[in-house]
C-alpha cells in the first residue's frame, strides 16, 4: 500500500516550534487580534524587544502565520486565530513556555538522558520533579488546574453521558482536580451524590469551582492522598487520567486503597486514552514518561495491574475520542 513519504527532516525541525510557542507565550494573537499592529507596539505590550521578536514574527508569517500587509507591521489570520487565549479547540494555553505543560515539554530535550538511563529527563531540565514544580509554584499549579478543566470540554460530558452513573448513590473521584467531573455528573444525575478527592490546593479549586457550577450541596471535597486510605462507603471511586501519570508499582498501590475504600459491593472506574491508530496513545505515552515518569497502558496491562489490586475489568466503554471508561469490581 502506497504512503506519503515521510519528511524526517521538517519532523525534526525545532525552529518552528519554538518560534509558536514563544508568539503563544507572548500573546502576539490577542494583540493583533482586531487588526495590524506596528512591531514596535507589539514589543510594547508584550514587553519585549523589537528586533528578535520581529524576526520571530517574519518567520512565522512565512510558515502561514500571521500576516505583514506592510514592513514591520503584523496582523491576524485564520492560523493566528488559534493561537488567542481561550480560543475555543485553541492550543495558546498549552503551549505557553510559562505554563505547567508548555513548561514540562521543554524537558523533551533530555529525552536522551532519559533513554540513556541517567536522569529523568524534567529533573534534568528544571532540577526537581514535575510534581515538585507543581507544589514549590501557585502560579504552575493554578495554570496545570486550568488546563485540565480545559481538556475537559468535550470529553466530560460524553463521560457522564456514555455510563449510567444513577446506578450509584455516592461517587468518588479520586484525584478529581477541580472537581469539572463530579460537577457535570450530579449536575445530569440528580440523585447521585459527589465527592472529590485531591491534595489540598486542587482541592481549594475544587470548592470554589463546585461553588460556581451551584452544586455544592450534593458534592464534597476531600483533602487527601491517594496513596493512603480513601474515604470508605461510596458505590464507585474513579481514577480519571490519573493512574497514567504513575508506573506500574505506583499505580497498583492507588488501585489498591480504592479497592480498599470501595470493598466488596463497589465499582473501580478507571478512564483512561486507550491505543489508536492515529498515534495519540504513544504520542501521550512519551509525555506521561516526560512529565512524570508515568505510562499509557493498553488493556492487557491494565487487566495486570488491577489483577494485581485484588480487582477484575468487568465492562469496557469506549468514547468517540479514543478514551476507555474500564469499570472493575473486586475479585472475590
Ligand atoms: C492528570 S490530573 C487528572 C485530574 C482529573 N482527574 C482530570 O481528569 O482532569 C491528576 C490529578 O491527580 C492529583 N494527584 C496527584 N498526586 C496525588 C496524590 N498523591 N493524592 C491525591 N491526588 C493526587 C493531581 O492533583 C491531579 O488533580
Amino acid at each position: 500500500m502506497a504512503s506519503e513519504p515521510v519528511d524526517v527532516w521538517a519532523m525534526a525541525d525545532l525552529v518552528t516550534p519554538f518560534a509558536v510557542r514563544t508568539a503563544a507565550t507572548l500573546r502576539v494573537a490577542d494583540i493583533v487580534q482586531d487588526g495590524p499592529v506596528p512591531l514596535d507596539e507589539i514589543a510594547k505590550r508584550s514587553e519585549t524587544r523589537a528586533d528578535p521578536l520581529g524576526r520571530v514574527l517574519r518567520f512565522l508569517v512565512r510558515r502561514g502565520i500571521f500576516t505583514e500587509p506592510e514592513p514591520d507591521v503584523f496582523g491576524p489570520n485564520e492560523a493566528s486565530r488559534s493561537l488567542q487565549s481561550n480560543a475555543p479547540g485553541g492550543s495558546r494555553e498549552w503551549l505557553d513556555l510559562d505554563g505547567a505543560v508548555g513548561r514540562a515539554d521543554l524537558a523533551f530535550v533530555e529525552l536522551i538522558e532519559q533513554v540513556r538511563g541517567h536522569h529523568p529527563a524534567y529533573r534534568a531540565a528544571f532540577g526537581r520533579s514535575f510534581r515538585e514544580d507543581l507544589a514549590h509554584s501557585p502560579q504552575l499549579s493554578d495554570s496545570f488546574d486550568d488546563l485540565m478543566e480545559s481538556k475537559s470540554g468535550e470529553f466530560v460530558p460524553s463521560v457522564a453521558a456514555s455510563l449510567a452513573w444513577d446506578r450509584f448513590d455516592q461517587v468518588t473521584d479520586v484525584g478529581g482536580g477541580k472537581g469539572v467531573l463530579i460537577a457535570e455528573i450530579v449536575e445530569r444525575y440528580p440523585a447521585v451524590r459527589g465527592t472529590v478527592v485531591d491534595l489540598a490546593g486542587p482541592a481549594r479549586a475544587a470548592e470554589d469551582y463546585l461553588e460556581s457550577r451551584g452544586v455544592r450541596d450534593r458534592a464534597e471535597v476531600v483533602v487527601g492522598d491517594f496513596f493512603d486510605p480513601l474515604p470508605a462507603g461510596a458505590d464507585a471511586y474513579v481514577l480519571c487520567d490519573v493512574l497514567s501519570d504513575w508506573e506500574d508499582e505506583d499505580a497498583v498501590r492507588i488501585l489498591t486503597r480504592c479497592a480498599e475504600a470501595a470493598g466488596p459491593e463497589s465499582s473501580v472506574i478507571i478512564i483512561e486514552l486507550l491505543p489508536d491508530p492515529d498515534g495519540e496513545f504513544t504520542e501521550t505515552d512519551l509525555r506521561m514518561m516526560i512529565y512524570v515518569g508515568g505510562r499509557m497502558r493498553d488493556m492487557d496491562r491494565t487487566e495486570r495491574i488491577t489483577a494485581a489490586a485484588g480487582l477484575f475489568v468487568a465492562a469496557v466503554t469506549t468514547l468517540d475520542d479514543g478514551h476507555g471508561i474500564i469499570e472493575c469490581l473486586p475479585d472475590r
